[in-house]
Parts: C-alpha cells; sequence; structure tokens
C-alpha cells in the first residue's frame, strides 16, 4: 500500500517553506493529494505541488511530521500513498486564483493547465509568499496582509475588487480557512463559480474513518476540492472542524 520514494532535490520557497521533489510512476490530477509516512512520528496529507514524474510536495513546517520532513535531506525517503481525493474541475473560460500561504502548492499544478486566468499569490508578508518565481512569467498579483510587497491588505479584498473590475467564471481556492470562506460568500454575492480545496484532519485518507468530515461529507474522498453548490450549504464550512479525536470545536 505504501511505496518508498527517494528525495531528489529540496527548494526553499518560503519562510518555513520547502518544497521536497521525488519520482514516482502515479499520475494524479491537479488538486489531488497523498498520505505521507514518516516513519516514527506522524502521517499527514500534502497535496501535490508538482504533476510530472518529478513530483513534488510543497510543506509549511508546523508540528513535528512536517519538522521532521524539513530536516530530510537529499537521498533520505518518504513513504507515500495515494494520489486521493478528487482534484479540481477545469472548467472553460476565465479564472480568478486566489492562493493565501501554502495553499499554493495545492494550486500550483491546476494553475499550469489553466490557458485564461489571472493569480493572486497573498500571505502575512513578503517572506511568506509562495512560488513568486515559478509563476512570475504569468504575472500574479501580489497581496500581503501588512503591506510589505504587492497589494496592503487581505487577499479577498483584493479578489473582490478584481471581480467587480473584470468578468470570471470561476474562481479556485486554496488558503487559510478564514480566507477561503470569506471569499465563498464573495463568489456568492458576484455569481460567480468557486471550486475551494478543503482541510480537515485525516486518518485513513480513504473514506473509512470519518475523522474529515464536515457537514456530512468527507473530504478525503468526496474532497478535498468542492464546488459552489456544496460549499454554499455548508454551514460548518469557515466555523467547525474536528480535533484529531474527533471532537468538533469551533475554529478559532
Ligand atoms: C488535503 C490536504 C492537503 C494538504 N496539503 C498541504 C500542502 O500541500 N502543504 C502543506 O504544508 N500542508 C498541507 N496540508 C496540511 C498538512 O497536512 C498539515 O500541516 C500537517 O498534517 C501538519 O502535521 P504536523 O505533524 O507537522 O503538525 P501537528 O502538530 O501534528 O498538527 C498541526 C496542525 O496541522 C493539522 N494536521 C495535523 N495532522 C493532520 C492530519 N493528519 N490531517 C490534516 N491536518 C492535520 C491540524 O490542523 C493540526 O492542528 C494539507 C492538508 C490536507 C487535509
Ligand atoms: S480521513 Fe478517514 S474518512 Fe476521510
Amino acid at each position: 500500500m505504501y511505496r518508498v520514494v527517494v528525495i531528489k532535490d529540496i527548494v526553499d520557497e518560503a519562510k518555513n517553506v520547502k518544497t521536497f521533489r521525488f519520482e514516482d510512476d502515479s499520475r494524479p490530477s491537479p488538486g489531488q493529494f497523498y498520505m505521507v509516512w514518516i516513519p516514527g512520528i506522524d502521517e499527514f496529507p500534502m497535496s501535490i505541488s508538482y504533476i510530472g514524474n518529478l513530483k513534488g510536495f510543497t510543506v509549511k513546517k508546523i508540528g513535528a511530521g512536517t519538522s521532521r520532513m524539513h530536516d530530510l535531506h537529499v537521498g533520505d525517503r518518504l513513504w507515500i500513498r495515494g494520489p486521493y481525493g478528487n482534484g479540481f474541475e477545469i472548467t472553460e473560460g476565465k479564472a480568478l486564483v486566489v492562493g493565501g500561504g501554502s495553499g499554493m502548492a495545492t494550486l500550483a499544478p491546476l494553475i499550469e493547465k489553466l490557458d485564461n486566468r489571472d493569480i493572486i499569490i497573498a500571505a502575512k508578508s513578503k517572506d511568506e509568499l509562495v512560488f513568486l518565481n515559478r509563476f512570475r512569467d504569468l504575472e500574479p498579483i501580489i497581496a500581503t496582509d501588512d503591506g510589505s510587497m504587492g497589494y496592503h491588505g487581505l487577499a479577498t479584498n483584493l479578489a473582490e475588487k478584481l471581480l467587480v473590475e473584470n468578468d470570471y467564471d470561476i474562481v479556485y481556492t486554496c488558503g487559510p480557512e478564514p480566507m477561503m470562506s470569506a471569499m465563498v460568500q464573495i463568489a456568492k454575492k458576484y455569481g460567480v463559480e468557486i471550486q475551494a480545496s478543503l482541510e480537515r484532519f485525516m486518518k485513513c485518507g480513504i473514506g473509512i474513518c470519518d475523522s474529515c468530515s464536515i457537514n456530512g461529507y468527507r473530504v478525503c474522498v468526496d474532497g478535498p476540492v468542492f464546488n459552489s453548490s456544496i460549499l454554499f450549504s455548508m454551514t460548518e464550512f469557515g466555523k467547525v472542524r474536528r480535533t484529531p479525536s474527533g471532537k468538533k470545536e469551533e475554529l478559532g
């Protein structure tokens, strides 16, 4: 079930964010994820950030598992299973892509498949912007909460400005849940379709344990990407999540 992959390259992307490149024969689509096992430490979900033969995970250092991963070197091994989940559905027309922080990892392979798109890369501060170099030729619009680079303010305020000034057919978003949940409300206000990639605590990753459930949907198999009609009906999105023990808690 698990397979071993060897790390071929490690790239520093931003503050506390590194990309780990590895060869693997699987054929994921943009928005899908893998379960990554670090023996003795943890197993956790990671979106695929490069989908060619030389694949990539772009990992923000958060806790024990991701910190251990950040300590790995070229030649070290990862145990992975997947790809899992549904991925993004590419729709016709002009897209607005809104990525916050390490949410850009999930959106990156999608951006590379879109012909007609505007891209917002956002973060709290300029040293946390992910994939500026990768997408420089596509002229992304930068937003930082502290104004250290680009638009000074929230990605959602900038996105609303763009939605007023342009005609978009679809918004794709991934990032912190408060950002995505505000983005869903803005898309609803302007009558634009939206797809968002959600994060919930995952154990099995394959629809068995229910730890990732939100309003009766299992994020690992029904998502992680959800479309407008489901997002608009999710009363827990942006408000409630489950802890590792399965208990519901309010999002801070
Ligand atoms: C579908 C999906 C795709 C993801 N893709 C990426 C990505 O591309 N890059 C990235 O940096 N992060 C991604 N994450 C988040 C990543 O899984 C967590 O940051 C990671 O699990 C933290 O583990 P830890 O041991 O370092 O931290 P811990 O200290 O164990 O946990 C810190 C926080 O991370 C989250 N977390 C921990 N374990 C899990 C788990 N098993 N499932 C879900 N969330 C967990 C919880 O919010 C927890 O409070 C993704 C999450 C999901 C659900
Ligand atoms: S992680 Fe087990 S059902 Fe989704």
